[in-house]
């Protein structure tokens, strides 16, 4: 018997509970930053220094944080689910890989990387970066944040369709469907005949499309949906 294929897509929600803001709640990132500040290869060459203090303040947080119980019970279903888990994250901290994930997919980069804008050299960043840091490869002073910013194009993303496009199980978790191509994805796995979930606290703006709707806290149903497919 072949069991059914899944793809999980985690937003800022998942790590909520870890005490890592998400962006658009009350009081989020973006209600603190300008998305076209911080976030924007136009305000990287505007303002290099804000975005690297923005980056660097976030990786800081990031590193105090620890997962919660979303993010093991999603490690433990990878270990423990006889079929294939893809996990693709919008998030940019670790917390997925230190609860044990092995296959996560960075759709969005991860705050543990630099990016050299001039050669795509990509290497660990420490955990404070630098306006004019020189990347170790082509010796430019053009490292920043390996983060995907607006109006660039997502990581991953032959991946992941190509891995969708065979899901039997695609669940959304934590995000709020405001940012494409992440929020389009329910899309295409409903239409390769996927059945679909949503597990966050508030409905997301995509949540009509979704089949089934677990609602509430991350660390309270992701357990309870895992234990639900291991008991199949
Ligand atoms: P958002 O901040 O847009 O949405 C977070 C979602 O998590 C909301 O719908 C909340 O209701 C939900 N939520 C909050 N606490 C939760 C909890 N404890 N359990 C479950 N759900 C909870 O974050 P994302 O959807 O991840 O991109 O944002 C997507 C992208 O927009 C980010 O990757 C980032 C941002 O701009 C870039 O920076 C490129």
């Amino acid at each position: 018997m072949t069991h059914p294929s899944i793809v999980i897509l985690t937003g800022a929600g998942i790590s909520a509970e870890s005490g890592l803001g998400t962006f658009r709640d009350e009081g989020g990132l973006w209600a603190q930053h300008r998305i076209e500040d911080v976030a924007t290869p136009e305000g990287f060459a505007r303002n290099p220094q804000l975005v690297v203090d923005f980056y660097n303040a976030r990786r800081a947080h990031a590193a105090t944080a620890t997962p919660n119980a979303a993010h093991a019970a999603l490690a433990r279903l990878e270990a423990e689910y006889p079929g294939d888990v893809l996990l693709v994250t919008q998030n940019v901290d670790g917390l997925h890989e230190m609860a044990g994930s092995q296959r996560v997919v960075h759709m969005h980069g991860a705050l543990n990387g630099a990016l050299c804008a001039a050669c795509d050299h990509r290497w660990p960043a420490p955990l404070e970066m630098y306006v004019g840091q020189a990347c170790p490869s082509c010796g430019q002073p053009t490292a920043r944040p390996d983060i995907v910013w607006f109006g660039e194009i997502p990581y991953h993303m032959d991946e992941i369709q190509e891995t969708l496009s065979r899901a039997d199980i695609f669940a959304a978790i934590g995000t709020s469907g405001n940012v494409y191509p992440a929020a389009g994805f329910v899309q295409l796995a409903s239409h390769v005949g996927a059945k679909t979930v949503e597990m966050n606290l508030d409905p997301s703006e995509t949540v009509a499309l979704f089949e089934e709707t677990r609602p509430g806290k991350a660390s309270e149903t992701v357990p309870l949906w895992v234990d639900s497919l291991l008991r199949r």
